[in-house]
């Protein structure tokens, strides 16, 4: 029995059209085969899981392109109490919302990434001019940034979009084992190279080779690859005969490429070739706003997976899940919220949290943050502060200093805080309570400002 070319059948880009083309072919070949082999309806049953996986990322697609087009006024009006809902995403600036519409109306592909920060839109405004060229790319972010999902968009927005897509972890592969991964080798080359085999490189050929953790590559590693750009060929190991290959180079790291170039850890003239077009990925506190998206977006996301209701949270929970400092950025937002989902019953509190983020007994919803620990400040009996308390207590601190400033700067009005920084008004309003801090303190004295905020 013939089935799909499993190639042909997962990796073009997925619309609403090719879907239904392969739903026909399924439905003709169960209709028309005279018996099914036990091996015929496992395949059946794969592909069946593939169709399944396309039609979800089609609708997180939608989800995303809808929650874009809705006006904030009309999501607003959606409510949603406590449950994870879109309508409290409603907070992106008018500037924002255009950049992210006129993306959408240029066929952006997005592939899930979900964010209306203006950064984040800086870096995909960037990729969507980077995708269609050749250029190598060079990702940097915090670890849980979004650098792959990155390296997909350019894949997808490119030209090579139906081309092969080959991801290596450069990280992960053993020194020894390093040039026969990325260049393949010949038969005997090395003891256990029992056959040819192709590389990663000759794989991604006409399409996008995507080099992860460029920062862990040995030197040596540094020497073949920089080799490979500036010839565009490779050698399999125990051959000298060249191969060409055209493959477009996306590489990411979370190190700092040009300061360990200065220091002599990475070669710079690779450092130069790989990041002709440098993207940065703003780590997840640099965008909070995005938070209650991102929490609405996963929550969906999880009881699709988990097969039940969308979370509901206790307010204390939404309030610390706000606020939270995400040092693991968006993987450690998506799987806190699996956990909660899987976890929790009907609503979860903080009592799901992991113990080492669980706010302590007894500090306030408001509040959820450790203090800041001053030289006063005695540690709790029992509990040593970890680092986890204190990165959060620092970003507490630096949050605190921030709408200080900000309210000083603007005469204590927060709607133009709100427009400066393209921030959600309530999002602000909201961490002015958590800081106890009154706008109006900040009010100039000749009562000049006039401020509808409270
Ligand atoms: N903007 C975003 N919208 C939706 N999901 C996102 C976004 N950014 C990241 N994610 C999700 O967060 C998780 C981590 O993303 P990804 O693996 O791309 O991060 P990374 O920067 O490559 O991390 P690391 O440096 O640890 O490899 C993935 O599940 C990804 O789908
Ligand atoms: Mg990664």
């Amino acid at each position: 029995m013939k089935l799909f070319d499993p190639h042909g059948f997962g990796n073009s880009a997925i619309s609403y059209a090719g879907l239904l083309e392969k739903i026909e072919i399924l439905r003709s070949m169960l209709r028309w085969a005279p018996k099914l082999e036990r091996a015929d309806i496992e395949k059946l049953l794969n592909q069946a899981n593939v169709l399944r996986d396309e039609v979800m990322q089609l609708s997180r697609k939608e989800r995303f392109v809808e929650a874009a087009a809705a006006a904030p006024e009309a999501l607003d009006a959606a409510g949603g109490a406590d449950g994870m809902d879109a309508a409290e995403t409603a907070d992106a600036s008018p500037s924002a919302r255009r950049r992210r519409q006129a993306l959408i109306e240029r066929s952006f592909v997005f592939e899930g990434i979900f964010g209306d920060n203006p950064k984040l839109l800086a870096a995909l405004e960037i990729a969507e001019k980077a995708a269609p060229t050749d250029l190598p790319v060079l990702i940097d972010g915090e670890s849980g940034t979004g650098k792959e999902l990155m390296a997909k968009v350019i894949h997808a927005n490119g030209l090579r979009a139906d081309r092969p897509y080959i991801s290596v972890n450069c990280g992960a592969i053993p020194d020894n084992l390093l040039e026969s991964e990325l260049f393949g080798h010949r038969r005997g080359a090395f003891t256990g190279a029992a056959n040819d085999r192709k590389g990663k490189f000759e794989s991604a050929h006409t399409g996008t080779i995507f080099l992860d953790e460029i920062g862990e590559l040995p030197l040596s590693g540094q020497v073949k690859l920089l080799r490979v750009l500036e010839a565009h060929e490779i050698q399999r190991v125990g051959s000298d005969e060249p191969i060409a290959v055209d493959t477009r180079i996306v590489a990411a790291t979370n190190r700092n490429l040009r300061q360990m170039s200065e220091e002599g850890r990475f070669r710079e003239d690779l450092f130069y070739r790989l990041s002709v077009i440098h993207l940065t990925l703003p780590a997840l506190r640099e965008r909070r706003d995005e938070i209650p998206l991102l929490l609405a977006y996963f929550g969906d996301e999880a009881a699709g997976a988990l097969k039940r209701r969308p979370l509901k949270t206790t307010p204390k929970l939404r309030d610390f899940l706000l606020t939270y400092a995400y040092p693991g950025n968006i993987r450690e937002l998506r799987n806190l919220i699996y956990r909660l989902s899987c976890l929790a019953g009907d609503v979860a509190d903080v009592e799901h949290l992991p113990d080492d983020i669980r706010p302590k007994q007894g500090a306030s919803s408001a509040s959820s943050l450790p203090a800041v620990p001053g030289p006063s400040d005695a540690e709790p009996p029992g509990r040593p502060m970890t680092l986890s308390d204190a990165k959060r207590a620092a970003s507490d601190e630096a949050e605190r200093a921030f709408l200080e400033r900000g309210l000083q700067e603007t005469g204590g009005t927060v709607a133009e805080l709100a427009r400066r920084y393209e921030m959600n008004r309530s999002h602000l309003q909201m961490l002015l309570k958590k800081h106890g801090i009154r706008s109006k303190s900040f009010r100039h004295q000749d009562g000049a400002t006039t401020d509808k905020d409270e």
